[in-house]
């Protein structure tokens, strides 16, 4: 012995074997995910880039249960959802998975509470644990002093911390996110990548977030590309090693 421990591998959060999604257009098909093979560990955050249409809304959508892949496979920590029914995978997008979309999709007519509350409420959690997670995920993002506040009273980035904070609320285990910081300003952006990244450390969530920002790239463990349905070479980043620090308000 050296003294060396082996690098313990992590295990695999999200897998994909050949996956393909071709939709049909009347007599025209549109292969939008091409045999996509992807390995994602526990723990990671993976940014998905590439030119509007090469699918990144489609694989993410696949992963979620949101749309039903045409072949290949998906394995979610080595359990494949690819044969599961529409009761099934709703179950697992409510209680596995936190989604994160451009335009935040607040209800306008509730509170940041209320927006984070429905989603626990529609969870099946009973009252006492709903209200204890919607105020301890709200005081997380840093809006402690802003439940009460309906979105149109808050800021883009406040409005995304509640979308955050409502993708926490089930305790997932998986966050997929798609064009987050497309909305933001780039000091916003920022502080948003920056809460990201803290949770994906302390909650050990896996969070897989499609972008066209250069600046996530600081952020982020790997950048995977999809190039007209196809996964290209991944990009490995340096573990960030700055102190991670939560920008309040
Ligand atoms: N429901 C659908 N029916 C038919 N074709 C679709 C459907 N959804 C997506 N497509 C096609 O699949 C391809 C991939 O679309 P997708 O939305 O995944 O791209 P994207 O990478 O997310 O693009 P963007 O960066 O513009 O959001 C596109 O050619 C698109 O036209
Ligand atoms: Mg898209």
């Amino acid at each position: 012995m050296n003294g060396q421990l082996p690098t313990p591998t992590r295990p695999i959060a999200i897998e994909t074997v050949d996956l393909w999604r071709v939709y049909s257009l009347g007599h025209q098909e549109v292969a939008a995910l091409r045999g996509v093979n992807l390995q994602v560990e526990q723990g990671r955050f993976i940014a998905l880039k590439g030119r509007s249409g090469s699918g990144k809304t489609t694989l993410l959508n696949c992963l979620g249960g949101l749309d039903h892949p045409t072949k290949g496979d998906i394995r979610i920590f080595g359990e494949s959802i690819s044969g599961w029914n529409e009761g099934k995978l709703t179950k697992w997008r409510r209680q596995q998975v936190g989604f994160i979309f451009q335009s935040f999709g607040l209800l306008p007519s509730l509170s940041a509470y209320e927006n984070v509350e429905l989603i626990l409420r529609m969870g099946g959690v009973k009252r006492k644990e709903r209200d204890q997670r919607t105020r301890a995920c709200l005081e997380l993002v840093g809006l402690g002093d802003r439940m009460d506040h309906r979105p149109f009273e808050l800021s883009g980035g406040q409005q995304q911390r509640v979308a955050i904070a409502r993708s926490l609320a089930n305790d997932p285990k998986v966050i997929l996110a798609d064009e987050p910081t497309g909305e933001l300003d780039s000091n916003t952006a920022r502080e948003i990548l920056t809460l990201f990244q803290t949770i994906v450390r302390e909650q050990h969530v896996t969070m897989l977030m499609v972008t066209h920002d250069n600046l996530v790239d600081e952020y982020v463990d790997q950048v995977l590309r999809l190039r007209d349905g196809q996964l290209e070479e991944s990009l490995a980043v340096e573990e960030v090693s700055a102190p991670v620090e939560v920008a309040l308000g």
